[in-house]
């Protein structure tokens, strides 16, 4: 993993397209969409396209979530065989709160559940070439909050990083993430750590280094329709001075630029569907963004792209 500013894997959202704007904006590392490491090892079409690559992404993280110790090594087992030379690690997701994943006792579930999921690392590491990271949360809820014995275990069992979300699986996206349990981590294992949670500007991330001591950042939400966030943290860090943030018209090229490369990986239907979402993130905040929203749900090609960023061009 090069670098400590890194984009986070968002199921729907951190597909290659916007993984080739993130990386080009500077983000150092970059995961994929989560992957079922059961849809893999049943040779599920749409999750083998969850694992498209970007042209400038020399190296990525897989993260894949699984309960099941044999569907992750078969999984492991798969992709290394087919694409070694561009997987930087293996990432094994154990925060997701959604109650599909949670339900089968795998995402964020397995932070009730130590012991299997200290089996499921042990077990990846075993197979695998590449180093294995685990992503978690605080803990499942309040009254178990866990991520400092989570960690500890992660180490133990072979994990080479872990990520940490400071929120519980109960908080699933709301509230504040907490740095102090990042910190605490921080400090109870050697491996190294990279903070998540609540970056979305420079300053932030910058604080949950100095604050929590953590060896990296990975930026989630943050970096929708703002992935220019990436060159804004590194700015930052290394001159210690705010860059001006992206005029609209370097927002819209990306959009288009995305848009492009989503068509070229996908076809234009699926693509287009896809990106009326980051379209609207990208108008956050311009002028006559809440209109823009509006049309951005009724967008079916790049033509249409094309002429709503032709508008924004002229309003500005
Ligand atoms: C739309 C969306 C999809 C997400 N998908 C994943 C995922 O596939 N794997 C994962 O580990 N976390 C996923 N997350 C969680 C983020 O990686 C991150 O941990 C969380 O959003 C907190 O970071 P933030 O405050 O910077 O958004 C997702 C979050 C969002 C908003």
């Amino acid at each position: 993993m090069q670098g400590n500013v890194y984009l986070a894997p968002m199921a729907g959202v951190t597909d290659a397209a916007f993984r080739h704007i993130a990386i080009e904006q500077g983000a150092d590392f970059t995961y994929t969409e989560m992957v079922s490491a059961k849809g893999l090892k049943y040779g599920s079409a749409k999750t083998a396209s969850l694992l498209a690559f970007a042209d400038n992404e020399k190296e990525i993280g897989v993260q894949l979530f699984a309960s099941d110790a044999d569907a992750l090594t078969s999984s492991i087992n798969t992709l290394l065989d087919n694409y070694a030379g561009r997987i930087a690690l293996f990432d094994i997701n154990m925060g997701c709160p959604a109650p599909k994943i949670t339900s089968n006792g795998e995402g964020s579930a397995l932070m009730k559940n130590p012991e299997l999921a200290s089996r499921l690392i042990k077990a990846a590491v075993k197979v695998s070439s590449k180093p294995i990271t685990v992503k978690f949360r605080k803990g499942w809820d309040e009254a178990s909050i866990n991520a400092v014995d989570f960690a500890r275990m992660a180490e133990e069992s072979g994990a080479a990083a872990v990520a940490v979300h400071g929120r519980t699986r109960q908080q699933f996206y709301s509230g504040k993430a907490d740095l102090d349990i990042i910190t605490k981590v921080k400090q109870s294992v050697s491996i190294p750590v990279i903070g998540n949670g609540d970056i979305t500007c420079a300053q932030h991330a910058v604080n949950m280094m100095n604050l929590t001591g953590c060896d990296a950042v990975m930026v989630a939400r943050g970096a929708l329709g703002n992935p220019f966030i990436f060159r804004e943290i590194k700015h930052l860090l290394r001159n210690g001075t705010e860059l001006e943030p992206a005029a609209p018209q370097e927002k819209m090229t990306a959009l288009f630029k995305q848009a492009e490369l989503a068509v070229k990986a996908k076809g234009e239907p699926n693509a287009i569907r896809q990106i009326r979402k980051h379209a609207a993130w990208y108008f956050k905040g311009m002028q006559g963004a809440a209109k823009l929203r509006e049309a951005a749900v009724r967008l079916n090609t790049l033509y249409d792209l094309r002429a709503l960023i032709h508008n924004v061009e002229n309003i500005d």
